[in-house]
């Protein structure tokens, strides 16, 4: 009994050719490049789409790239990830590369290779989105380079042939943008929202009818893992559960996926045992994790806000004869605790104004985690 019909449509690359529950959102972006669609650029569009984890933001970059392709096929869409390139002259060597233009990559400044782009855009008559997903890196590594790159398409008279869309997990990043990079991403920010569980049950429904023979994923699977994944309001663990309780029943050679399936993948995903794992992580991510621990722990909240964790962290930090370190570090250790699963972040109103990044531990007792991480930072050498 076979159970996947595509099984590579559940793999981490694969943009599907609809993303239910963002249609809105993907209209807005068309909306903004609408110039761009119809091939005439007047002015370079920037855009920043901000949502926590899984909630589609690179599937819906991705996926308007490749619309924004089909429909002008002057355009090209380049999606980089600046968590590996950080700097605008390694950005710049991956547009070359994307556009596979023949311009030499090596002995030019950043500002000649930006100018040999654009003469080829112009010569050429091409339009480039740039897609910069998990910018946080780019901007936290290069800030100047990301208003050269943000300026690039303006240089020129008459048409903007660059355009770029942001990408963040980080609720507060337009506030770590300088004044003047800020002000051109302003008009344009997209915010995803959680997916709530009538949402996610629609994803596993649509997930599924792409992956999976028909019939084999029981009703009462699928609404476990919109459940489980609605805890998190994440789409990403919704389609890593599919996946996985799939290859659990192929393995064993069951007709169809069941609970039982769902709940062995839920436990390979997230092993309960986290305590391993505590010991990859550097000093300054358990300072950070110690910090999260006691402040849920005597605060009595289920979520604590980022700047309030940054203070907590700066008192660890003194407690432990360890230099904090800025704040854009922190926010890198913090999505690195996230990416481990050690602790969950979610982007929340504030009190005032805006939206702010909330941070939880997602089913450890925070007790525990404050025992377990003194410990190891006690044993442990100074930095
Ligand atoms: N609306 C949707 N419909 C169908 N699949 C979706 C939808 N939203 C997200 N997904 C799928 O969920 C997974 C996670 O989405 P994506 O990678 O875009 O999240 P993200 O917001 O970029 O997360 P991260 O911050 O961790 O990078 C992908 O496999 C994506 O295809
Ligand atoms: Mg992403």
């Amino acid at each position: 009994m076979r159970i996947f019909k595509s099984e590579e449509k559940l793999s981490p690359e694969y943009v599907p050719p609809r993303l239910p529950h963002r249609e809105r959102e993907l209209s807005l972006l068309e909306t903004f490049f609408s110039s761009y669609i119809a091939g005439r650029p007047a002015v370079s569009v920037r855009v920043l789409i901000v949502g926590s984890v899984g909630t589609g933001k690179t599937a819906l970059s991705k996926l308007f790239g490749r619309r924004l392709e089909e429909s002008n096929n002057m355009a090209r869409y380049i999606h980089i990830n600046c968590r590996i390139h950080t700097t605008l002259s390694s950005i710049l060597k991956k547009i070359v590369e994307a556009l596979g233009a023949p311009i030499p990559a090596r002995g030019l400044s950043p500002e000649e290779l930006g100018a040999r782009i654009m003469d080829l855009l112009e010569r050429k008559r091409m339009l480039i989105v740039v897609g910069l997903d998990e910018f946080d890196g780019f901007l936290h590594a290069d800030p100047r380079g990301v208003y050269t790159l943000m300026r690039l398409g303006e240089e020129r008279t008459r048409e903007a042939r660059a355009s770029v869309i942001a990408i963040s997990r980080n609720a507060e990043i337009l506030e770590e943008m300088d004044e003047s990079v800020r002000g051109m991403f302003q008009a344009g920010v997209i915010y995803l929202e959680e997916y709530d569980h009538r949402q996610l049950s629609d994803i596993v429904e649509f997930r599924c009818s792409e992956a999976f023979h028909s019939g084999v994923m029981t009703e009462e699977a699928k609404g476990l893992v919109a459940d489980m994944a609605s805890e998190r309001g994440d789409a990403r663990y919704a389609v890593e559960l599919l996946w996985r309780a799939g290859k659990y029943a192929e393995n064993e050679g069951a007709a169809r996926v069941t609970p039982e399936h769902v709940r062995k993948a839920a436990a390979s995903i997230y092993p309960s045992i986290k305590r391993e794992m505590l010991t990859y992580i550097s000093r300054h991510e358990k300072l950070l994790l110690l910090a999260a621990s006691r402040l849920l722990l005597s605060s009595g909240k289920s979520y604590i806000s980022s700047t309030e964790l940054y203070q907590a962290y700066r008192v660890v930090c003194e407690e432990f004869g360890s230099a904090a370190k800025a704040y854009t570090r922190f926010w890198e250790h913090m999505q690195r605790l996230e990416d481990l699963g050690l602790i969950r972040v979610k982007i929340g109103k504030g009190e005032s104004r805006g939206r702010k990044s909330f941070v939880t531990l997602p089913g450890i007792p925070a007790s525990i985690m404050v025992r377990e991480v003194s410990a190891l930072l006690e044993s442990g050498e100074k930095e």
